[in-house]
C-alpha cells in the first residue's frame, strides 16, 4: 500500500506530527508526506481547466494520484478543520485523486474529545470529494499529551499504538 500522509498542523513539535510519524513507522510499505504549507490559498481562477497548476498542487496532486490510500491526521482548531489542510484538500476536489481512494482520518487532541468535530468534518469533506472513508481506520485520540514523547517525536501509548497499527490494517485492506 502506497500511502499519502496529510498532517493538518504545521507546528514544530506537534502531537499530530508525533501521531503521523508513528503511524508511518508503523506502515510496512512506501509513504510520502505532502507540505502543505507551500500551497497557495485555493482559488479557483488558479484552478482553471487547461492551465497549468502552481508547482506545489501539481505535487501534491502527483503523490495523491500515486498513493494507494490517504492517511489524514490532524488536530481541531475552534471546533474546525485547519484552514491549511481544508485549503489541501480544496485542490484535490476538481482534481479527484481522492475518488474511491481509501482514506483514513485519524484526528487527536489535548482534551477528551479527541478531535471529534473536526474528525467529522474531515469525513464529510472526503466523502463529498467521492473518497471512501474507511470507518475502522478513523480515531478520535484524547488526552494526546502524555502520550507522546517530545524528544522521539512518537506516540508512546501502547494502547495508541494498538489503535494506530488496526487503522493501517484496516486500510490495507481497503
Ligand atoms: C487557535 C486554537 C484553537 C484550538 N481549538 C481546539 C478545539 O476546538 N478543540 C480541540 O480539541 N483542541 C483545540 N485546540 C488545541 C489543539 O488541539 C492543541 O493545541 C494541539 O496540540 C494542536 O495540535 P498540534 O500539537 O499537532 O499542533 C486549539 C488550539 C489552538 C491554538
Amino acid at each position: 500500500m502506497r500511502l499519502l500522509a496529510l498532517s493538518g498542523s504545521l507546528r514544530k513539535r506537534s502531537s499530530t506530527g508525533a501521531v503521523l510519524r508513528s503511524a508511518l513507522d508503523l506502515h510496512d510499505g512506501p509513504a510520502t508526506t505532502a507540505d502543505i504549507a507551500a500551497l497557495p490559498h485555493f482559488n479557483p481562477d488558479l484552478d482553471a481547466e487547461g492551465a497549468a497548476p502552481p508547482p506545489a498542487v501539481a505535487a501534491l496532486r502527483t503523490a495523491a494520484a500515486a498513493a494507494d490510500a490517504i492517511l489524514v491526521v490532524s488536530p481541531e482548531y475552534a471546533h474546525g478543520v485547519p484552514g491549511t489542510l481544508k485549503n489541501a484538500l480544496d485542490w484535490l476536489v476538481s482534481s479527484g485523486e481522492c475518488v474511491d481512494k481509501p482514506i483514513a482520518v485519524i484526528t487527536a487532541s489535548p482534551f477528551p474529545t479527541g478531535g471529534n468535530h473536526a474528525n467529522a468534518q474531515l469525513r464529510e469533506t472526503l466523502e463529498t470529494m467521492s473518497g471512501r472513508i474507511v470507518p475502522a481506520a478513523c480515531l478520535e485520540i484524547p488526552a494526546i499529551g502524555p502520550k507522546t514523547d517530545p524528544t522521539t517525536e512518537r506516540v508512546t501509548d501502547e494502547a495508541t499504538l494498538t489503535d494506530l497499527r488496526a487503522a493501517l490494517q484496516a486500510l490495507r485492506t481497503a
